[in-house]
């Protein structure tokens, strides 16, 4: 049977209709188009829409609706199915439906993506396994279990129901922006299907259409907000450990990171600081004056972050516990405040949702920093967690006057509460440093994350790679890993090769769990000390190259470590390769990654490029074969290219950072470094400066684009083909390369 369709055009706004059915085609400027039966609601978050574009075609014919939209077609036929393509192929068809679920009994909403057998599927957050996630059934529903394994397993911590597509040469990615509860079975039922579906919203999603990954994840990344700018120092290196319990013991970390000359800038306090567990607490028994302990390590350089938990201690006495509950700022059950347990026995769960509860933790998040002198919060157990199962959908949180259900809120519940802490530190005028373990889309914007409890696992380690670069595709772009593992006994081989893996992902902390071997760089013998240090002094010299990239990441939504891919979108064999990843433009890291290897092969893409340690020059397109014993990594940069270091450091302060260190690779190259205060909020005043760096065969020149900040350095240091001259600083740089 042949339905009729008919459309109606409303400014940016398709809609085009069968005798059973609507769809709605919405077009924005850039390449974002929010196809929907229906909107869901997106009232728990913020989004930002780009301008409505309104110069599009639309036609009629045999039976088909045709809409060219920039460079492409949008075909839609009388079973409403959407066909996109360009002027060459069929990217994407796009069905949508409403089903009826006999377990259940009640409709739910399916979206079924067609594409070609051979695309690649990336994205979805933080699931474990390959880059490419086809073959696999997910689901967007924060958990927190920790026993998850492998690349099967259906959800993790963050629900970002965001993927990644690149069919024949073409990139997309569609974004669905309901907070309920997804499933995605990614091409495993269907080698060419990728089916979405949700119970409880309605059929919305927004596709990003554009040349290459850069592209259309930026579009993504525009539209649910870049992520907040870190500041300098939360590039450092991070020792925690469940738990440094008591004063001692984080004097031990201290004094040792000393003893061996090893970088740091925080220890991570896990949850006996607390007293009893009680948020917003210290346990004076272990740490009597903890302000005294702060503020001696602050004199040093070293930061402490405190961790925070989601859920709050049933007790009467408690008065954060006495507040929520009398100004009803708690999850319901009946009327009732929903207890279940979590780290300390029975807690209710703070309506985060809710201004006035934030607005409250806030004002403790205040009053506690100023009492403690800690430097960050550690956002904990926000799935939420809780051990004697799962909140029921059936749990209400209020907003106001509005009743809002677990099932709706329970993946972006962790969104709400991190937003609370963030303006205590911009009413300082300082960047926040706020990290969470749950997140949705758009929690970026609030906290970085890092990437949950993974294990003391050869497989774990391979894939700490790939779930950092999701989770960068996914927006949640400064995130890392538990260096060593933080489940089971981490041991001498793993934690070096995890390091130096590690490296230079955002996020760089070494973390492990409760009655674990110890896992600080001491914690074995001199060679590991040794090794651990010479990893962190590179580290260390990359930071202002990582933060150039932090840089970026917040202004355009570019990706600091990212799939090979990313950068070199149209070479196939990038598309495979989920053991390497690019670090900006110019760094390639391709660690040793499985037990007792030395040796492995190496892709490296189109061009040229130069060993870092040896130096070596390797023509590109080609794997090639490198070794590395344990004391050794192997990491690459492209010929033709700046790369910035700072020297010497072992803690970040930047007011002892007078010195810029420029390599120049190859024969010419073009950089852009910037260069602010690293902790303010000034640079959102313009306060900040870029420098764009030139060098052509001899001549060489720095050339300041953007001077809004009185500059820390005093000199400038360019190397060149093993040769190092000094020179003043200034605004403005030529110097003759011949001269070095
Ligand atoms: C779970 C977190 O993922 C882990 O990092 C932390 O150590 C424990 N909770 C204890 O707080």
């Amino acid at each position: 049977m042949i339905n009729m369709i008919k459309y109606v055009q409303n400014k940016n706004i398709v809609n085009v209709s069968n005798e059973i059915d609507v769809i709605n085609l919405e077009f924005f400027s850039n390449g974002t188009i929010r196809i929907f039966k229906e909107k869901n609601s997106t009232k728990l978050y913020e989004l930002s829409f780009p301008k409505k574009f309104l110069k599009f075609n639309v036609s009629e014919n045999s039976n088909e609706i045709t809409i060219e939209y920039l460079n492409y077609r949008f075909i839609i036929n009388d079973k409403l199915e959407i066909k996109v393509e360009n002027s060459k192929d069929i990217i994407l068809n796009i069905d949508f439906s409403t089903k009826f679920c006999d377990v259940e009994k009640r409709n739910y909403y399916s979206t079924t993506l067609n594409i070609n057998e051979d695309s690649y599927v990336f994205g979805l957050g933080d699931k474990m396994g390959f880059l490419d996630k086809k073959g696999y059934y997910y689901e967007s529903h924060s958990t927190d279990d920790p026993t998850h394994q492998d690349e099967a397993y259906p959800a993790l911590y963050k629900s970002i129901s965001y993927i990644l597509f690149e069919t024949n040469k073409h990139y997309f990615s569609i974004f669905f922006p309901s907070t309920f509860r997804y499933t995605f079975d990614v091409c495993k039922t269907n080698l060419d299907k990728v089916i979405i579906n949700n119970f409880d919203s309605s059929n919305d999603l927004f596709l990003f259409l554009g040349n290459d990954p850069k592209e259309v994840t930026r579009r993504y990344s525009d539209l649910v907000g870049h992520p907040y700018f870190i500041s300098l120092k939360t590039l450092g290196y991070h020792q925690s450990r469940w738990s440094y319990e008591n004063e001692e013991m984080v004097m031990d970390v201290y004094n040792k990171f000393k003893e061996y000359n090893l970088p740091l800038d925080y220890i991570h306090l896990d949850i006996h600081y607390m007293d009893g567990y009680r948020d917003f607490t210290v346990d004076k028994n272990r740490f009597p004056d903890i302000k005294n302990l702060t503020d001696l390590l602050k004199k040093d350089n070293v930061g402490i972050i405190a961790i925070n938990d989601a859920a709050i201690k049933v007790d009467e006495n408690f008065d954060i516990y006495r507040y929520i509950v009398d100004n009803k700022l708690v999850g319901t059950l009946k009327n009732k405040p929903y207890v279940n347990v979590v780290w300390p026995g029975d807690s209710v769960f703070p309506s985060y949702i809710d201004p006035k509860c934030r607005e409250y933790f806030e004002n403790k998040a205040n009053e506690f920093i100023k009492e403690t002198g800690i430097s960050g919060i550690w956002n904990d157990m926000n799935e939420p967690a809780s051990f004697k199962g799962e909140l029921p959908n059936n749990v209400i949180f209020k907003n106001g006057n509005r009743k809002i259900t677990h099932a709706e809120i329970h993946n972006i519940y962790a969104e709400h509460m991190v937003k609370c802490f963030t303006n205590v530190f911009k009413k300082d005028n300082l960047r926040p440093f706020n990290f969470s373990r749950a997140g949705f889309a758009t929690t970026s914007k609030y906290a970085f994350c890092w990437n949950g409890d993974n294990f003391s696992l050869w497989h774990h380690l391979r894939y700490s790679i790939t779930q950092s670069l999701s989770l960068s595709l996914s927006n949640f772009i400064y995130n890392g890993d538990d260096i060593g593992g933080f489940g089971g006994d981490s041991n001498k081989e793993l934690l070096l090769r995890w390091l130096e893996a590690n490296l230079f992902l955002p996020f760089l902390r070494n973390h492990s769990t409760l009655n674990s071997k110890h896992q600080e760089p001491y914690a074995f013998d001199e060679y590991t000390i040794k090794t651990y240090k010479k990893f962190l002094d590179i580290r260390y010299k990359f930071i202002p190259y990582l933060y150039d990239l932090a840089y970026r990441m917040n202004k355009f939504g570019e990706l600091i470590s990212r799939p090979l891919f990313y950068n070199y979108p149209f070479d196939k064999e990038c598309l495979k390769i989920n053991d390497q990843y690019m670090v900006g433009d110019n760094l390639l890291v391709a660690p040793i990654i499985d037990k007792s290897m030395t040796t492995r092969a190496v892709y490296l893409p189109e061009g040229y490029w130069i060993n870092y340690f040896t130096n070596e020059e390797f023509k590109g397109n080609q794997y090639i074969i490198c070794s590395a014993n344990l004391d050794e990594s192997i990491y690459f940069i492209k010929k033709d290219s700046i790369i910035v270091n700072y020297e010497n450091l072992l803690h970040i302060n930047k007011l002892d950072i007078t010195e810029l260190v420029i390599h120049l690779y190859g024969d010419n190259g073009e950089y852009i470094n910037y260069e602010d205060d690293g902790e303010t909020l000034n640079y959102q005043k313009d306060e900040y400066n870029l420098y764009k760096i030139k060098f052509n065969k001899n001549k060489f020149s720095l050339i300041t684009v953007h001077q809004k900040y009185a500059s820390n350095y005093k000199t400038i240091k360019i190397i060149k083909d093993g040769k190092a001259k000094i020179i003043p600083f200034d605004y403005k740089v030529n110097i003759n390369l011949e001269d070095l």
